[in-house]
């Protein structure tokens, strides 16, 4: 099948009380590692590019891997989407270069400028027949090059999410509840705890409507472990313990985005195999072990945290 939007993926999640996982790809491996565990486990599945996977990788090329995807896992929905979009502009290109689905991130600007700016992409996607996502809140943590601190980030407030839905015409809301980006989310000592009252008064204020939760690696300690064992220095590093994600998929939340864990899989695969084997110099030989651990994380996100299992329209 072609690739589809996110509105039936997010309408059945919503009602079935399960979420879509949103997986970040940048190269060949980490596409083939999300699609065939998608594939193989019969999960909708949306891959998102961030502005740094554009530069990294090219467009063209990422848009052409997620193509073979297509034809190799022609049983499942695929979305591609555009993660954390700056402005109008990468917004546009993204709509007129194959996406299906973009974020506009406009949540560091004030309530009105911000729903100014979600407004102009919203009426450009629509008439392309693409749906957008836009942000309301501010999460912590480091995306692109941009580091958000605990104390500059703040929490969605509910009382605004209805205007901005009404005045935008969005198709869906990310909110900002305790989520940060990156892999170290919470101080050491700390207890990661999610604002679960604050997304249950936003679905009471918007029944219905899909929410996204970003910064959601819980950041698997087994991986870091192998990092720091395979000669690497990832000190404190802390994600979103998974039984909180598995309450927020139940909830409205129809959409939940991951990319921390991928890349420690990813690390902790080819740091482990590069220092059993100080000898090897074949890609294929570190990627392979790299490439099975991103499958294997995928794997677990979808059976055992976000319920998409089986529900492949
Ligand atoms: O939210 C950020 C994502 O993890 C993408 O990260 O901007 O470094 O590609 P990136
Ligand atoms: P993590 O850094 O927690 O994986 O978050 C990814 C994300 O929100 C992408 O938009
Ligand atoms: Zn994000």
């Amino acid at each position: 099948m072609p690739l589809v939007t996110t509105t039936e993926m997010f309408k059945k999640a919503y009602e079935g009380g399960y979420a879509i996982g949103a997986f970040n790809v940048n190269n060949m491996e980490i596409v083939q590692a999300i699609t065939e565990a998608a594939g193989e486990l019969n999960s909708p599945i949306i891959l998102q590019v961030s502005a740094g996977a554009r530069k990294y990788a090219n467009h063209t090329y990422l848009v052409k891997l997620v193509e073979a995807a297509l034809i190799e896992n022609p049983q499942i929905p695929i979305a591609l989407h555009l993660d954390h979009g700056a402005d109008f502009d990468i917004c546009k290109s993204c709509v007129d270069g194959g996406f299906t689905s973009v974020m506009i991130d406009a949540s560091k600007y004030p309530f009105e400028e911000n729903i100014e700016i979600t407004k102009k992409v919203v009426e450009y996607a629509h008439d392309h027949g693409v749906v957008v996502e836009a942000e309301l809140g501010k999460l912590a943590g480091i995306e692109d090059d941009v580091k958000v601190k605990a104390e500059d980030s703040s929490y969605t407030q509910p009382e605004e999410v209805e205007e901005f839905v009404d005045k935008t015409g969005v198709d869906s809301l990310a909110i900002a509840i305790g989520t940060s980006h990156g892999a170290f989310k919470f101080k050491p000592g700390t207890k990661p705890q999610l604002r679960f009252d604050i997304l249950h008064e936003i679905e009471k204020k918007i029944p219905g409507f899909p929410i996204v939760l970003h910064g959601a690696s819980s950041v698997p300690q087994e991986y870091v472990k192998i990092i720091n064992e395979n000669g690497g220095a990832l000190k404190d590093a802390i994600g979103v313990p998974e039984d909180q994600l598995r309450e927020a998929a139940r909830s409205a939340v129809c959409k939940i985005n991951i990319d921390s864990d991928l890349r420690l899989g990813l690390t902790a695969g080819v740091r482990e195999v590069l220092n059993q084997h100080p000898d090897y110099f074949d890609p294929r030989q570190y990627l392979t072990v790299g490439r099975a651990n991103v499958k294997a994380v995928v794997a677990h996100k979808i059976k055992d945290v976000l319920g998409s299992e089986g529900k492949a329209l």
